[in-house]
């Protein structure tokens, strides 16, 4: 089928095409309809269809008699070590799991945290929460005891699930002491945690507080599947907004389901029983959709790659699980591309391995620059997919539909709309505006089953941050123009958000935490270009009057502190301190002129600046750190 005439059916009837595409997942009831507009423009899918995550994901394949199939793959460069999980085996494992949650007093609607590195336990977790109707988050292990703290008291989980550690290429990361340190910090307490020891550290668990995950399994009889409401949060996932608040993008269930088993064909080309990889975390968005649930509930083997795309133990990591597990499709960030094209940048590695078995590769996270388009292509020879989605949407917006047709590919887009979605290009006035330009990308509401339909406990945060700049659309936060074709090009965001190395950084969090350092009296941090992470933090610091300390001194702590604070992940190393920041009149930071600067860009001076002179400061500044031509 055409792409053309399947968009076309869905514009000409979205919710007959919508019922149409949730028969494919097994309902306990289905629903009465497909479209909930009863509260608009909060819209809510299938919310009176009773059904279960983990029956569609786990039970039902195995029911179908495909036990024997292989629904999970460990390959863990770091450990050294390959599990394999049959869609049996995982039933067993999430159903006594499930038991044992609910025996300690988990029920439907209970949150869970989860704080887990990349092992099958962290998706046996969600699905065991998923079974019987608790509401998981889960978060990234790279995040700081803060972080998880201002998570814990957001979501109030009755209780968290965490492994004793992690494991980065340079060393082991103590997950349990990060865990002890927010349930300090927070003054939401679980009632229990459930720690996962790991061979290479084993933490010590707290008494009355802390169980062990096989102690506390045993001799606990197994859950059956709870079927709830298709407007049942399955999860919560806590994504960066412009603040030092994250905002938490909840998933309903039905929507989820149908969207996402939709995708796992038409986008990803791959059919039941065949082996899908995304290589990211589960702590994102892209590890929920893409490597825990589309492909189980589409009925794949999925890959838990606990590595990194170099390093572990060199830029051939990726083409040997390609390789060895038999790929059909692969899913990754363009920037670990960037990494690989660094240290092997004749991709000579490629040819060590036998990648037949691959048909596409699909690329997403942040923009796809042509230049790792085309070097995938040459050296890969599959097709080289750029798709462009978010948190919120929970699956792509944009993209090439490989499985219904393959468009042809335009460089440095993500290519066209899918089915759900009417994206526009608005200007200020929210006006959509002529094909080739500029403006802000927005999404035509209702927005399609399985994005957001809510941020947890905030409403009114929903509202205002998505629903109200643009009336009667979904404001997506970035910035481009669409084609003659209907071809998208994404070219930057709108707010404070910057992307590090695919992971999605607030630089206003990171203000928040610089703003706290003693000698600082006034901060901004901008994202800079990066050739191999896409943008990296640079954070400016005035310091308070009379304060004599040493620069690097206080920029080494401000280092320190945004570790400490937001973790590893938020990759903030390089600060300079300033005498001004460059504002408006009005006393607004000039960002994006300072961004300008930084890159090199030509710019024009703001009319509205307060004092041009500044920036030739902000120039020198930024070329004492190797930025703006330095
Ligand atoms: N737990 C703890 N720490 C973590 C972590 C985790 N799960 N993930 C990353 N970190 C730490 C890293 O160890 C590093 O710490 P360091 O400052 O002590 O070196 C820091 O966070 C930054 O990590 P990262 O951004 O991964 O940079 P890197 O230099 O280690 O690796 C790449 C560079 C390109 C190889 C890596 O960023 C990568 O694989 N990117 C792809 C990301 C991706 O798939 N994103 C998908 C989102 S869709
Ligand atoms: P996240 O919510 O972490 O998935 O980040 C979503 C944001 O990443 C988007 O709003 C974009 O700014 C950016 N992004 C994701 N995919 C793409 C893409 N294919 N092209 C350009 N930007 C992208």
């Amino acid at each position: 089928m055409s792409y053309t005439s399947v968009y076309s059916a869905w514009a000409a009837d979205p919710e007959g095409w919508w019922m149409e595409q949730s028969r494919a997942i097994d309902w306990v009831t289905p629903p009465s309809r497909a479209l909930f507009a009863d509260k608009a423009p909060i819209y809510e899918w299938f919310s009176d269809g009773l059904v279960n995550t983990c029956w569609n994901a786990v039970d039902r394949h195995v029911a179908a008699g495909r036990g024997a199939q292989v629904a999970i793959i460990h390959d863990s460069p770091v450990t050294g070590t390959i599990h394999r999980i049959t869609y049996a085996e995982l039933q067993d494992r999430v159903a006594r799991l499930a038991g044992a949650l609910a025996a300690r007093g988990i029920t439907k609607g209970d949150r869970v945290i989860i704080y887990m590195p990349m092992i099958p336990e962290a998706l046996e977790a969600m699905l065991a929460c998923a079974r019987i109707g608790a509401i998981h988050s889960v978060v990234f292990g790279g995040f700081a005891a803060a972080e998880l703290a201002t998570r814990i008291e957001d979501a109030r989980p009755k209780a968290i699930i965490a492994a004793s550690c992690g494991i980065e290429p340079n060393r082991v990361v103590h997950y349990k002491p990060l865990l002890d340190g927010a349930i300090d910090l927070a003054a939401h307490k679980p009632d229990f945690c459930v720690i996962f020891q790991r061979e290479q550290e084993v933490a010590r668990l707290v008494d009355g507080r802390d169980l062990d995950w096989h102690g506390f399994q045993y001799g606990v009889p197994p859950a059956d599947c709870v079927p709830v409401e298709g407007n049942h949060p399955a999860y919560i996932l806590y994504t960066s907004g412009t603040t030092g608040q994250p905002k938490g993008v909840v998933r309903h269930t039905g929507g989820h389901l149908v969207a996402l088993h939709w995708s796992m064909k038409n986008i990803f080309g791959v059919d039941p029983g065949e082996v899908f990889w995304a290589a990211s975390d589960v702590g994102w968005v892209v590890g929920h959709s893409y490597i825990c649930y589309a492909p189980l509930i589409h009925g794949n083997t999925t890959i838990v790659f606990e590595g990194k795309p170099v390093g572990t133990p060199d830029a051939g990591t990726f083409w040997r699980v390609i390789q060895d597990h038999r790929v059909a499709s692969f899913f990754t960030a363009p920037t670990a591309f960037r990494a690989i094209k660094r240290d092997d940048p004749e991709g000579k590695l490629v040819g060590d391995y036998d990648l037949s078995s691959l048909r596409a590769l699909y690329l997403a996270g942040e923009r796809a620059d042509p230049d790792t388009i085309l070097w995938a292509q040459d050296k890969l020879k599959v097709p080289v997919i750029d798709h462009w989605w978010q948190t919120e949407t929970g699956w792509p917006i944009a993209a090439n539909p490989a499985g219904l047709e393959l468009l042809p590919v335009k460089l440095g887009s993500p290519s066209v709309a899918m089915p759900g979605y009417d994206v526009q290009v608005l200007d200020e006035g929210g006006h959509p505006v002529p094909r080739g330009t500029l403006g802000a990308i927005a999404v035509k509401l209702p927005l399609p089953p399985g994005t957001l339909p809510t941020l947890w406990n905030a409403e009114g945060r929903f509202r205002a941050a998505y629903l109200s700049h643009f009336p009667g659309y979904y404001e997506t936060g970035d910035a481009g123009y669409m084609d003659e074709d209907g071809y998208l090009y994404i070219m930057a965001r709108t707010d404070d958000v910057i992307n590090v190395a695919g992971h999605r950084l607030s630089t206003g969090a990171m203000e928040e935490v610089l703003a706290g350092h003693p000698d600082v009296a006034e901060c901004a941090v901008i994202g800079v270009a990066d050739t191999l992470k896409g943008q990296s933090p640079v954070g400016f610091l005035c310091l308070n009057k009379g304060c004599n300390r040493p620069y690097p001194e206080i920029v080494a702590e401000t280092v320190k502190l945004v570790r400490e604070k937001i973790g590893p992940v938020a990759d903030f190393k390089k600060a300079v301190v300033v005498e001004r920041l460059p504002k408006t009149r009005s006393g607004k930071i000039l960002r994006a002129t300072m961004v300008k600067i930084a890159d090199g860009e030509t710019f024009k001076v703001p009319a509205t600046i307060d004092d041009p002179a500044i920036l030739d400061e902000i120039r020198a500044a930024l070329r004492g750190i190797g930025y703006a031509g330095g």
